[in-house]
Parts: structure tokens; C-alpha cells; sequence
């Protein structure tokens, strides 16, 4: 680029603010969005108050995560009195679900963009520059945005996201994201080997690879989705599918830990578990959302599991992986869930002895096929009771799981200072329990020896005695 015109760019520099809500691949999103600003002049602010341009790149999941952010729009109503050129955007999941009404009932929203639009970002802004509002929801086939190489935001320098997929081709009656990300579609390996690469070569230590359902990923040489027994012989050839590509990663950055989100039960394969089970840097660790312990509710859910295939996909990971930590998504009260159907989660958390637990009430979004066909028939205070239950549940199995690790050891990757004393480092042991100890000469990004001499339901505690390699 000439000389000139990169200086140009550089004094016509303005400052982008982005806040993200929701899952891990909209912060990932986030970080797409800032490098594709940052080609088009624009810098990332650290704070809001100075920006020129506001994103919120947003969540539809729940309707409180929708409530947050219209109370955040309402506070950045002041933001704008005082800087009448200030443009807001609203990005993501919750903008592609409200499309223009988001416009006609948020007057201070000047863009709306959808996951899949972000190139046009930098158009868009520019429209309003020019006086007008803006909008672009069209959702693609075919968009990865493998290309980009993402700005690493308010991050710690020890872990990234890489995300290996977009969109989700399940049909959950319960869930929006089908309808705010599209179809399914996997991203070149070659882009995602790199972007792994060049963060090992920044000195990043670990890499979570994402996607709504991981073990479908299958790349056969670009385009939209389609199943690996419609590919031609040639394309099946050189296809790659989820646990090829964690063998390719697990090769490509030896000493860097390797995590991945989220599994479905039903698509979990054995050559997955094996895989993990041959390469040491891809941690023991599992995100395996059930949602329900009832057969039925699950067919409701549209789930295409049953409460015993997901035992049986739990053993089988348990025989090949022994100490691989599990963690899960539950969801409370969904339509039609009766008390005995509700009982039936809870014998499965007790059966399944879960790490970790995401829980939620059920949340009925307009257009889903369960807010088509399965009213939302449960009494809020049913469901916070049944909520409270499976939280109260998990807390004493993870209570219990934590204090059994008292007196052995944890190899944990530092990754900050502890919420509660500059003193002390917080880092995860493989299976992803957050793990706190006094920091002596340690620094962050190193692999420490830690035996464990305390615990909290949430928290394990003790003191390193070494350093470790992974
Ligand atoms: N792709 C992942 C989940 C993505 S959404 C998977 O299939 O597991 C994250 C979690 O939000 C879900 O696992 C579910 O537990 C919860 N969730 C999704 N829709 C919901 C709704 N309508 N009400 C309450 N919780 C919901
Ligand atoms: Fe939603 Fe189901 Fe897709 Fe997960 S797998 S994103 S719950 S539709
Ligand atoms: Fe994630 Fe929320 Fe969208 S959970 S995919 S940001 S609806």
C-alpha cells in the first residue's frame, strides 16, 4: 500500500467499542467483526465513553438475554445526547431475529447486522455517514470467514477461540439459533491450522475450537453442508471430518492444549474419544449438553437421543477416557415436562456425575417449533422450584467431585491473577475445573504441577510444587 493512503488511514482512524453477549462464538464473532473494522480505519476502544461507533454483538437464546440488552440500549440513550455522531449497531443473533422491527422500536439503533453480514460492516457505517440507518440480515451457505484473522479482544494472551463452523442444521424445538445462524457450514482446515498456528507462534498456550455441534464438521473442499455419503467418491477422498481435524490441530501445535465446544450426544463418535485418547495436548474434556433425563421430553426436544443412548455415549467415552471431566447443558421446565419427567433429570446429573453444569428455566421463543406446536404451559414458579432443585443437585455433586481431588495433583495452565487475591493465579487442570494457588516465581501462560489442599464447590486450592509440561 502507498505510503500516503496507509497515512490517510491512519489519521482518519475512528474508535470502535464492541460488547458481546451470549455464547463463546459471538465473543469469537466479535473478534472477526474488530479485524474486519480495523481494515476499514477503524481502532478498538477500550471503553464506550470514547467511541465513535457502539456494537453490541447480541444473543437471542433466552428472552432475558433479549431484556439485557434493551436495558443497555436504553442506558446508551445518554451516550448518545452527548455525541450526536455516535452510531450504535446492533449485531448477532438477537438483530438477525428482529430484523427491521429492531429499527422501528429502537429509534437510537442506527445499523443492524446478522452473523452472516459482517464483511458489509464497514458499508454499512458508511450509510449512515451519509444520514441514513442501515441493515443487512442475509444469512449465506457459504460464509466462514475463514479468511479473517481475528483481533484478539480483552484477551489474557494464554487462550483463543477458533472457529471451526458456523450455523447449526439441528432442529432443537426449543432453540432460535437455527433461525439466527443458518445453515450449517465447516471452515476450511487449512485457515483454522493457521490461525492456530500463528497463536501458538504469538505465544498462546491453548485454543478452544468452536461450533454449535462439532462433530458434524466435515470439509470436503468447500460449499454448503452435505452428508459424507452424498460426496462424491473423490470429495469423500479428501474429506475431513471432526476427529481428523482434531488430529491435524493436536499435530500441527504440539504443546498447546486443545479444547473444543460444543459435542452433540448423538453425534459423538468413538473415533473422536480415540483420538483424544491418542494425543496428550488435546485436553480430557467434554461439553455434552443433555438438556432433559426423559425420553420423552428429549423427542419433544427433538433431540434424536434417548436417555439411555446418552448413558451409553457417557460409558463409552468413560471406558476409552477414564478421567475425562464431563460438563452439560440442563434445561428446567420445558412445555409439557411433568413432575415425575423433571425427577427423571435429576437421577440422570446423580448417574452421570457431571464436572460442571450450564442450568437454565425454559424460555419459550416466538418461531421456534415447540413455540408452534407445545405452548409454554409451565408456571414460572414451577420452574424456578425445578431449576432450583438441579442447581442445588449439581452444587453437591461438584462439591463432592472437587473435595475427592483433595490430596492429589492437577497440571494447570495459568491464565490471570485470582478474582480475589493478586497474590494468587487462576488456571484449569485438564478437565477444566478452575483451579487457584499462590503465585511464587510462576508466571502466566506456564504449565504448573498443583497439589490440590482445599476446595469449594466451584474452586479448587492448593500450591504448586513444579513446573509440568502438558
Ligand atoms: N449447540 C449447543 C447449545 C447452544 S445454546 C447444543 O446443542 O448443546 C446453549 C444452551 O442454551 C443449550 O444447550 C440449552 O441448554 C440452552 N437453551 C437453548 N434454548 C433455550 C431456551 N429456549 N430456553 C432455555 N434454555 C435454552
Ligand atoms: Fe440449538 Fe440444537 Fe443447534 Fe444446539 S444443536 S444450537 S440446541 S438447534
Ligand atoms: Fe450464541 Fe446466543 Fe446466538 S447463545 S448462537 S449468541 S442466540
Amino acid at each position: 500500500m502507498l505510503e500516503s493512503v496507509k497515512q490517510s488511514i491512519k489519521t482518519n482512524t475512528r474508535k470502535l467499542y464492541i460488547e458481546s453477549y451470549g455464547c463463546a462464538m459471538n465473543f469469537s464473532d466479535s473478534e472477526i467483526i474488530a479485524s474486519i473494522m480495523g481494515e476499514h480505519g477503524f481502532e478498538t476502544a477500550q471503553d464506550a465513553a470514547e467511541a465513535d461507533v457502539i456494537f453490541l454483538n447480541t444473543c437471542a437464546i433466552r428472552d432475558n438475554a433479549e431484556q439485557r440488552i434493551r436495558e443497555r440500549l436504553k442506558h446508551l440513550r445518554g451516550n448518545k445526547k452527548r455525541n450526536k455522531h455516535l452510531i450504535i449497531g446492533v449485531l448477532g443473533c438477537m438483530a438477525e431475529r428482529l430484523k427491521e422491527k429492531l429499527l422501528e422500536e429502537e429509534q437510537l439503533v442506527d445499523v443492524v447486522a446478522g452473523p452472516d453480514s459482517y464483511r458489509d460492516l464497514p458499508a454499512l457505517v458508511a450509510e449512515v455517514d451519509d444520514g441514513g440507518r442501515a441493515m443487512n440480515v442475509l444469512l449465506s451457505r457459504e460464509e466462514t470467514y475463514g479468511d479473517v484473522n481475528p483481533v484478539r479482544l480483552n484477551s489474557n494472551g494464554v487462550n483463543a477461540f477458533i472457529s471451526i463452523m458456523r450455523g447449526c442444521d439441528n432442529m432443537c424445538s426449543f432453540c432460535v439459533v437455527p433461525f439466527t445462524r443458518g445453515r450449517e457450514r465447516s471452515r476450511d482446515p487449512e485457515s483454522i491450522v493457521k490461525e492456530a498456528q500463528n497463536l501458538q507462534y504469538q505465544g498462546y498456550k491453548e485454543i478452544i475450537l468452536l461450533g454449535q455441534n462439532v462433530d458434524s464438521y466435515l470439509w470436503f473442499g468447500g460449499g454448503p453442508k452435505k452428508e459424507f455419503k452424498r460426496l462424491s467418491v473423490e470429495e469423500q477422498d479428501r474429506s475431513i471430518d471432526f476427529a481428523d481435524l482434531l488430529k491435524l490441530t493436536a499435530l500441527s501445535v504440539p504443546g498447546m492444549r486443545i479444547r473444543y465446544s460444543t459435542s452433540h450426544p448423538r453425534d459423538i463418535s468413538e473415533k473422536v474419544v480415540l483420538m483424544m485418547a491418542q494425543y496428550k495436548n488435546i485436553c480430557n474434556y467434554i461439553h455434552l449438553p443433555v438438556q432433559s433425563g426423559n425420553s420423552r421430553v428429549l423427542e419433544a426436544m427433538n433431540r434424536n437421543y434417548t436417555r439411555e443412548y446418552y448413558m451409553d455415549k457417557l460409558r463409552m467415552i468413560r471406558r476409552i477416557l477414564p478421567d475425562c471431566g464431563i460438563s452439560c447443558d440442563i434445561i428446567a421446565g420445558f412445555s409439557t415436562e411433568t413432575e415425575t419427567e423433571h425427577q427423571d433429570t435429576l437421577s440422570l446429573m446423580e448417574w452421570s456425575q457431571f464436572e460442571f453444569c450450564y442450568m437454565y428455566k425454559y424460555s419459550e421463543r416466538p418461531g421456534t417449533p415447540a413455540a408452534k406446536k407445545l405452548p409454554d404451559t409451565i408456571q414460572e414458579s414451577v420452574k424456578g422450584r425445578r431449576l432450583q432443585e438441579i442447581i442445588d443437585l449439581q452444587n453437591q455433586i461438584s462439591r463432592n467431585k472437587h473435595s475427592a481431588m483433595i490430596g492429589k495433583t492437577a497440571i494447570v495452565l495459568i491464565e490471570s491473577k485470582s478474582k480475589k487475591s493478586d497474590a494468587d493465579w487462576m488456571g484449569r487442570n485438564e478437565q477444566n475445573n478452575v483451579t487457584v494457588f499462590p503465585c511464587g516465581d510462576y508466571k502466566k501462560g506456564d504449565f504448573v504441577e498443583v497439589l490440590i489442599e482445599k476446595s469449594t464447590t466451584t474452586t479448587l486450592i492448593g500450591k504448586a510444587i513444579g513446573y509440568a509440561s502438558l
